[in-house]
């Protein structure tokens, strides 16, 4: 079990509820039996936004399980965080039309290490024993709500999976097995669970790597936590098993890719800085999907579905981005290359 690091963290005693409050420049961050209540100082001005104390986890559970992820995550319409990779921006109404129409939004720099420390100690305090973030609403009790009891660091403690190449290599992460605590997921016990034939020519035999993602999936079991499953200089894919909603509605600092592995997923598509309604992409096994970097995205599926996120970890890219230097989306230098022909 690793240990909590609480350095520099500011948190109150324990309410009438059982939980403590933390404190992060002018935000504060509070819990009761059923809601999570953000506070911060706007121009002077102290606002305050709730929202469920479940939705709150799950999205903070991402964020920290992700380090910040890439660019914004949004826990809800109003509040997020920003990754500026060695800070981090809270984020209050700063892509909410009427928060900015009103002069109300609202952000404030930290240092990412501080920022994350007070992350995880909410998350360790709010999170109930019986509730895990990670898993799907119907895998995990309704433990979250109502008065503290106790913890769960076993959930809370698992991290984004990153393999060095490849999943099954020597050295590197292990292929999931019964043995090793990732039973097959009981949406996926159709899926074959035999290992391909590596038959690689003499002198060749540690170069050459194969294994069965969908059986690896299958063994997932946690629900919207991408795992880095090759890598391939800053080329990486995340897959990925998903159930119920995305728990945060993520605006990247770069174009990423989705391929439907399995299932359904439906995508609603926002604009990132307004969050006005761009696009709804419902996307069935093999369809595949660029997301722009200027929209903030969110996924629902109804039932336990595989998917592969393709993400490019160039750390220029925000940079490139944020000075117009690329297009936000791919297709678009595609199009521009090769037009459409008229019929
Ligand atoms: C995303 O924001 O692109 C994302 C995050 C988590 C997932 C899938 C997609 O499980
Ligand atoms: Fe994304």
């Amino acid at each position: 079990m690793s240990q909590l690091s609480t350095a520099g963290v500011q948190a109150t005693a324990p309410n009438e509820a059982g939980y403590r409050s933390f404190t992060l420049g002018s935000f504060t961050f509070s819990r009761d039996e059923y809601f999570a209540h953000v506070e911060w100082l706007s121009k002077g001005t102290k606002l305050s936004h709730t929202m469920s104390a479940d939705v709150f986890l799950r999205a903070l559970m991402r964020d920290v399980a992700w380090g910040f992820f890439y660019g914004t995550v949004n826990f809800d319409d109003v509040f997020g965080t920003r990754n500026r990779y060695g800070q981090v921006e809270f984020l209050a109404g700063c892509h909410h039309p009427t928060y900015k129409s009103q002069g109300l939004d609202h952000f404030e720099s930290f240092d990412s290490d501080l920022a994350m420390r007070t992350c995880k100690a909410i998350l360790h305090d709010w999170t109930n024993t019986g509730y895990d973030p990670f898993a799907a609403p119907m895998e995990t009790g309704l433990a979250w709500i109502g008065k503290k009891v106790g913890h769960n660091m076993a959930a809370i403690n698992r991290r984004r999976e990153v393999c060095r190449r490849m999943p099954g290599l020597p050295g590197d992460v292990p292929l999931r097995t019964d043995h090793n605590r990732y039973p097959v997921n009981r949406a996926f016990l159709d899926v074959p669970q035999d290992e391909p034939e590596i038959h690689a020519a003499p002198g060749f035999e540690g170069e050459v790597h194969a294994f069965n993602l969908f059986a690896y999936l299958s063994r997932s079991d946690v629900t919207w936590n991408p795992s880095v499953s090759s890598v391939c200089k800053h080329s990486l894919f995340c897959p990925t098993s998903e159930e119920y909603i995305l728990p945060v509605k993520h605006a990247n600092d770069r174009v990423e890719w989705f391929l439907q592995l399995s299932d359904q997923i439906e995508w609603q598509i926002e604009d990132a800085v307004t969050g006005l309604p761009r696009a709804k992409v419902v996307m069935r096994p093999g369809d595949v999907a660029a997301m722009p970097a200027d929209i903030r995205h969110q996924g629902f599926a109804r039932k336990r579905a595989m998917l592969l996120v393709w993400e490019n970890a160039d750390p220029e890219l925000p940079r490139l981005h944020a000075q117009g230097a690329l297009p936000a989306t791919p297709a678009e230098e595609f199009w521009a290359e090769s037009p459409r022909k008229e019929p």
